[in-house]
């Protein structure tokens, strides 16, 4: 792909309709959404969804999240049952993606759910996103701006360190809230949690008055968030590490002696939007082996010791 001057557009009424133009004419545009930086397409357009795979150097089979404005423009697309119905309500605008049956004849790009009978949706909370979707009064498919198999990106310079000079334009808007990506969950035949995320486990189950089932290994579609080796910095990561050993750097949690902290007050929604940084920071300082703090699997804490894992999977 020829390099192509990637423009920062500012978060306002400017920088929101000239997202919005570019998206309208097939352009890869980056928005911020509260959970990660998405790398947005018109998802009803064959030939933009191909440049997002394209732009990102990723496998086809893996299908995309589309975005949309409302539950109302949501219900244009997917079948909701009840249970779909009561999280929606409930999550949404917010960090939940919903992989639901697709309805026939729904304006979506094929490439988007790679050939399956079902679609991942979201209602994304970040304003300039709900902006742009508006603005352009079609269905966004995104996924995390970032190369494939890299760290997802929660600053615009992220986004243009990773795909700066292969998209028209990043619409800047400062960090994201939440930091990780959203919790996405099928509801059908029974609840099953695909990828843990920015919405809490227990309060999806706390909403439906019933666990969430995990998803057995070998099941349905690999995703690249469930891929072993995923959000990869350059240097190796250990992982429930007290301290640093000779040689490492350390990626403290709570109060320890650390070279950067998630959360030097042990809070794991700050710790959560200060990961994939802290993760792009040590690569910038060419880290090569990182010790990492434990941190408690309990709420967020589950989705960020889900990327840590991954992180420091053996690369294939
Ligand atoms: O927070 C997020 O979800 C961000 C922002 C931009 O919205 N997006 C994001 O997208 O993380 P991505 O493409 O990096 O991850 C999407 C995940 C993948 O693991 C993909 O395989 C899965 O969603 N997925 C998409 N459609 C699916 C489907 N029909 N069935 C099962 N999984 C699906
Ligand atoms: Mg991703």
């Amino acid at each position: 792909m020829a390099a192509i001057q990637t423009k920062l557009l500012s978060a306002d009424a400017e920088g929101i309709s000239k997202a919005s133009a570019l998206l309208r004419d097939g352009a890869l545009v980056a928005i911020p959404t509260e959970t990660v930086y998405g790398l947005a397409a018109d998802a009803t357009s064959d030939l933009a969804v191909a440049a997002i795979f394209d732009a990102k150097g990723r496998p086809t089979f893996n299908p995309l999240i589309v975005h949309v404005a409302s539950l109302k423009e949501a219900e244009k697309i997917a079948e909701f049952d009840a249970d779909a119905i009561r999280l929606a309500e409930a999550f949404w605008p917010g960090p939940l993606t919903l992989v639901l049956p697709l309805k026939p004849g729904a304006r979506i790009s094929k490439l988007v759910s790679a050939g399956l009978q079902t679609v991942a949706l979201r209602v994304p909370a970040q304003a300039e996103a709900r902006a742009v979707l508006k603005a352009l009064g079609r269905p966004l498919a995104a996924p995390s701006a970032n190369p494939s198999g890299r760290i997802s990106p929660t600053t615009a310079a992220h986004v243009i360190e990773g795909l700066g000079g292969r998209i028209a334009a990043v619409l800047d808007a400062g960090p994201c809230s939440v930091g990780l990506e959203s919790t996405i969950l099928a509801t059908r035949p029974t609840p099953v949690l695909l990828r843990p995320g920015g919405l809490p486990r227990d309060a999806i189950e706390a909403c439906l008055g019933s666990p969430v089932a995990d998803r057995q290994e070998g099941e349905g579609i690999t995703a690249p968030g469930q891929l072993t080796s995923h959000y990869a910095p350059k240097g190796s990561l250990r992982l429930n590490a007290a301290s640093a050993r000779p040689g490492e750097v350390m990626l403290g949690f709570g109060p320890v002696a650390a070279d950067l902290n998630l959360s030097p007050g042990s809070d794991l929604r700050e710790a959560a939007a200060r990961l994939f940084d802290c993760l792009h920071m040590l690569d910038a300082k060419g880290a090569k082996q990182i010790a990492v703090s434990p941190i408690p699997d309990v709420g967020l804490g589950l989705a960020i010791n889900d990327r840590l894992r991954r992180a420091a999977a053996p690369r294939g």
